[in-house]
């Protein structure tokens, strides 16, 4: 907090509080929306002296980018600004950021584009078709008369991508007489182009921006901004920024592991009890977060491979033979009333739950008696039990 006095000791570390908002935010209308450092926003033509506030229909566009390389914090910032600029100027310019991840079907994006323009036109969420979707969403583009920009995130995670060829062409197809509909797809899948039909495509053109990764020297850039929002000042060791930054530049230049690497030390150095955040803490932090990818792995699991794991690892650290594990798995299969998979669909369950480094594997041989494989889990078993009880 500006002007608070520094404490000693303790208390001096504030945790990252900023920071875990500006991540767990996703709403436009939020005021933690920050303003990402290094991205040249008037390569985005939807800047503040875009064609939009003068009226001209501003381009289709798709961004590109790896994960975590500022493509949401970048738009939804400059979409900020336009929102700004279009309450002065009185522009009849509208936005709808849809994060198509949360919202994948055609007629929620259409209901959703609509409440934008008129939210006191009333959409049915079921019980009508998708063409009349789009009619409800030409009548109120038709009386509205502007420009909407559309921001589709995670492009890649639309159900159907007709939204992709209908609005933009809306115009040429005679939908709309009056304003413009544009669209921003943004994607992480670098080869989605490449699966849109060429009719799609070409409504488009060729306008796309690729976000390249960040090098440390950005990714130091950013820690330090925000370190200035999220610590207090002072308490971060030299080494820590460089060293969260050149973690995650190994990583394929990603903002979102450099800043979880930040934060992450802060709390370790504030649980520790330290009045510091040191290198050690980064390394620590470097740990929990490869913690929190088996986390995220093990949720994805199908649910006879979850068994098969719960199996393993209720063993403790102790190995387990394959056929050991069939029989506990046949076991649990019982009691909750499911049929088994065939013993061959969980040796190679097993096998892959391995090359997820989730368990190791060792095969041995036992003379007539043939190979064996004995298995032992590399997560704890209070671990593996909290993650599948949830
Ligand atoms: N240039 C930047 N300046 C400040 N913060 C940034 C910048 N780029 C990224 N960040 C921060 O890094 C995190 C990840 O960025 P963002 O969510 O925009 O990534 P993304 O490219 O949309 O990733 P994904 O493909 O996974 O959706 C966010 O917390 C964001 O605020
Ligand atoms: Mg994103």
């Amino acid at each position: 907090m500006k002007g608070e006095a520094r404490d000693i000791g303790y208390n001096n570390l504030k945790p990252y509080k900023s920071l875990i908002l500006a991540q767990v935010n996703e709403d436009l209308t939020s005021e933690i929306v920050v303003k990402p450092l290094i991205r040249d926003f008037k390569r985005l033509n939807i800047d503040g002296n875009s064609e939009a506030l003068n009226g001209d229909e501003p381009d289709n566009a798709f961004i590109y980018g790896k994960t975590g390389v500022g493509k949401t914090a970048t738009v939804k910032y400059v979409l900020l600004e336009l929102d700004q600029e279009v309450k002065n100027s009185k522009a009849p310019v509208k936005s709808a950021f849809v994060n198509c991840n949360q919202i994948n079907t055609t007629t929620k994006i259409l209901k959703r584009i609509c409440n934008v323009i008129a939210p006191e036109v009333e959409v049915p969420s079921t019980g009508i078709a998708t063409s009349e979707y789009y009619q409800r969403l030409w009548d109120v583009l038709n009386e509205f008369k502007g420009i909407i920009i559309v921001v589709l995130d995670e492009v890649d995670k639309l159900e159907d991508d007709n939204i992709l060829y209908n609005l933009p062409r809306a115009r040429e197809n005679l939908d709309i007489t009056d304003g413009f509909v544009s669209i921003l797809g943004i994607s992480n899948d670098l080869t989605y182009k490449e699966r849109l039909d060429a009719r799609t495509l070409s409504s488009f053109g060729d306008k796309e921006f690729v976000f390249a990764p960040y090098d440390a020297h950005q990714l130091r850039e950013i820690l330090d901004e925000r370190a200035r929002e999220g610590f207090k000042e002072g308490v971060l060791d030299d080494a820590v920024i460089p060293l969260c930054a050149a973690l995650a530049a190994q990583e394929h230049g990603d903002a979102r592991k450099a800043l979880m690497l930040l934060r992450y030390a802060g709390e370790v150095a504030v649980e520790r009890g330290g009045d510091a955040v040191v290198e050690s803490d980064v390394r620590e932090a470097q740990k929990r977060l490869e913690s929190d990818k088996i986390v995220e792995t093990v949720k994805t699991l199908p649910y006879h491979q979850r068994l098969t794991l719960y199996v393993i690892a209720s063993n403790d650290s102790k190995e387990i033979g394959t056929n050991e594990i069939y029989e506990q798995y046949k076991a649990m299969c019982e009691e909750s009333g499911t049929t088994p998979l065939s013993k061959a669909r969980i040796s190679s369950l097993i096998s892959e739950l391995d090359m997820l480094g989730l368990i190791s594997a060792k095969k041995f041989n036992r003379g007539r008696y043939g190979r064996i494989r004995l298995v032992v889990s590399n997560i704890s078993k209070e671990k593996v039990h909290g993650l599948l009880h949830d």
